[in-house]
């Protein structure tokens, strides 16, 4: 009998065992997808809106305004999610960052394409600046930094700024409506402290 039930306790370790290593080898990979899968890569994306672009001053702008684009992530939330990666086939179109709770509202990343409706073709240069240097949106709400992290881009010179929006305005125009910003989260808490922060800077 206790041989039974030795062999049976071994035998019952064995299938565990075997049963944990059949569980690892069947758990699907890390679903990683390949530059490659991109629809296109993100510096031919930055690249194309300066190419239409005869006026040499505007040029050297618009090549400043890329390159900090390309380094400040603005494409990694204002570019929406493709079925590959990114679509930078709408570049800088909007929606690739969004947060959206059933008891908060939502915030999404906005279309920053020159698109006069959905975009922001109808704002003027000192509103994107003001953006970028405050957070305070074209009708007065100062952005939470959580998501439009305004404090990195407000030490940017008033040059530099500029030199986005030149850039922007050159973007291939995509009409993609976002949802109005409507969050009641604890996150405005940080709006708030951030809104004393945009007071300051408006002061300059
Ligand atoms: C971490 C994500 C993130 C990054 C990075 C980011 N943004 Fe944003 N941005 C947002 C979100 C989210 C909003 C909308 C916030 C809201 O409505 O409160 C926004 C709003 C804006 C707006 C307001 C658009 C309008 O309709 O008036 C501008 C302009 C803007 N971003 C420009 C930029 C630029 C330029 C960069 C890069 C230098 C950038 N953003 C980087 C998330 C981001």
């Amino acid at each position: 009998m206790k041989k039974f039930l030795k062999w049976t306790a071994i035998v019952a370790g064995c299938l565990v065992v075997i049963g944990f290593l059949a569980f690892l080898y069947f758990i699907p990979p890390l679903t990683m997808i390949p530059q490659t899968a991109f629809t296109q890569p993100l510096a031919q994306a930055l690249e194309a809106p300066l190419k239409s672009i005869k006026d040499p001053a505007e040029k050297i702008l618009a090549e400043r305004g890329k390159m900090i684009v390309g380094r400040s992530a603005c494409s990694d939330c204002h570019t929406p999610q493709g079925s590959q990666g990114p679509n930078y086939n709408e570049f800088l179109a909007g929606g690739g960052m969004k947060d959206e709770f059933k008891l908060y509202g939502s915030v999404i990343s906005r279309n920053l394409t020159p698109d006069k409706e959905t975009g922001i073709g109808a704002r003027t240069d000192a509103e994107i600046i003001r953006v970028l240097r405050s957070g305070v949106s074209h009708d007065g709400r100062v952005m939470t930094p959580v998501y439009m992290p305004w404090f990195d881009f407000s030490n940017l010179t008033d040059e530099d700024k500029y030199a986005v929006v030149v850039y922007l305005r050159h973007v291939k125009p995509v009409r993609h409506k976002i949802p109005e910003y409507s969050s009641h989260s604890d996150f405005e808490i940080l709006s708030e402290t951030a809104g004393d922060y945009a007071e300051h800077q408006r002061a300059h």
